[in-house]
């Protein structure tokens, strides 16, 4: 089977990992405090905390501003449900944002789009909205980042505060700004799939030093900056990283750099090799994007049923999967929500010709014309 994804472990990530093992010390030590400086200078930000995983890093993120029941908050449907499932974590109301059909993120057409519908009011399932949005949760997909000129252009215009989910996209720059530092704080998260690992994890990075501290405290059960134990001067979480997730992260971005070339080659011998079947659209990489971190490697299919090539190559040892099924669409939010069937025509027709393929950093050549020769196959016989 070659699989979707697979961690890069080396000997001294083990090693880095053990020695924290043997030192005792396994939580709030000073691994935690300096993954948290170490992604924080790499992306170009003042502060940065590690935390539990990235649902944990956006969460408190949306905390830390007072987040009010009942605020609007702008999100894509394309997107991993943590995005959305975040904002109702505050009792907010996710207002969902079309994509632009080549990128598959918000642009500024589509954002200034969904903020119109909200201030003339309109039903999102049974619920009607209307009101000014005073949020956005804008995602970078896949590692792309958005155009941020335009959208950040739009959300001054409406005085919309950023928070930028950057879960899927450590490194990837905008005009030689990295993704994380868009909005008020970002997001990254840590999981095996993921350009690096910590087996669990996420880190909020911010320049607000407010923030920081609140996102601090807050994930560590509300205490106060002197961290004494059993004193809450708020309220807060066990969101807690611990040290050997937090050194084998530490390990990883030592490495950063030439994790995202391995998987920007891997990328690029993807498009040679498909570049010709008719059938397949491979991904976009628009023009400001100065650096792309790979995190999965998404083909659109021209034709073909996306559901039975998927189970065909499955079935031949590839496994594949449809990024994304929209948040709009699935059962939960279809409970809570009611029928949304129709709200976002593009997410709604791009996301069934996505085929995610077997992609992680060091996926060889052999096993990269593998995956082609099976889709290939896929197509000819059930497509
Ligand atoms: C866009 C996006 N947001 C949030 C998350 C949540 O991260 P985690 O799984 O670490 O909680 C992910 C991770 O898969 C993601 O892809």
């Amino acid at each position: 089977m070659i699989p979707l994804s697979r961690p890069d472990i080396t000997e001294e990530d083990i090693e880095k990992v053990v020695k924290v093992l043997k030192s005792g010390r396994l939580s709030l030590g000073d691994h935690t405090r300096k993954f948290g400086e170490v992604v924080a200078q790499y992306v170009g930000a003042r502060y940065g905390w590690p935390v539990s995983s990235g649902t944990a890093a956006l969460h408190l993120i949306l905390e830390s501003l007072d987040v009010k029941e009942g605020a609007l908050v702008l999100v894509p449907s394309f997107t991993f449900i943590a995005s959305v499932n975040v904002i109702l974590m505050k009792r907010a109301v996710p207002v969902f944002v079309d994509v632009d059909r080549r990128t598959l993120n918000v642009s500024s057409e589509t954002l200034e789009h969904a903020i119109e519908r909200c201030l003339k009011g309109f039903k999102q399932g049974d619920v009607h909205i209307k009101g000014v949005p005073r949020f956005f949760m804008a995602v970078d997909v896949f590692g792309h980042p958005l155009d941020w000129d335009g959208v950040l252009e739009v959300c001054s215009r409406y005085g919309i505060t950023v928070i930028e989910d950057s879960c899927e996209a450590l490194g990837s720059e905008y005009k030689g700004k990295k993704t994380g530092t868009f909005g008020v704080a970002g997001a990254f998260a840590f999981y095996p799939n993921k350009q690096i690992t910590t087996g669990e994890g996420g880190v909020v990075v911010t320049d607000s030093e407010q923030i920081f501290k609140l996102v601090k405290s807050m994930s560590n059960q509300g205490r106060g900056e002197d961290e004494k134990w059993l004193y809450h001067v708020r309220f807060g979480y066990n969101y807690r990283i611990d040290e050997m997730s937090a050194a084998l992260g530490l390990s990883q971005m030592r490495r950063i750099d030439r994790i995202l070339e391995k998987r920007s080659e891997a990328a690029d011998r993807y498009s040679k090799m498909l570049k010709d079947l008719p059938w397949v659209q491979v991904p976009v990489v628009e023009e400001y994007v100065t650096r792309m971190s790979w995190f999965v490697y998404v083909i659109r299919l021209n034709g073909p049923d996306r559901d039975r090539v998927m189970k065909y190559m499955e079935e031949k040892g590839a496994q594949v999967r449809n990024y994304f099924h929209p948040v709009h669409l699935q059962p939960f939010y279809e409970k809570t929500f009611g029928n949304m069937k129709g709200l976002l025509p593009v997410t709604e027709e791009e996301s069934e010709r996505t085929l995610a393929l077997p992609f992680f950093t060091n996926i060889s050549p052999k096993e990269q014309e593998r995956v082609v020769e099976v889709l290939k196959e896929a197509v000819e016989r059930v497509g």
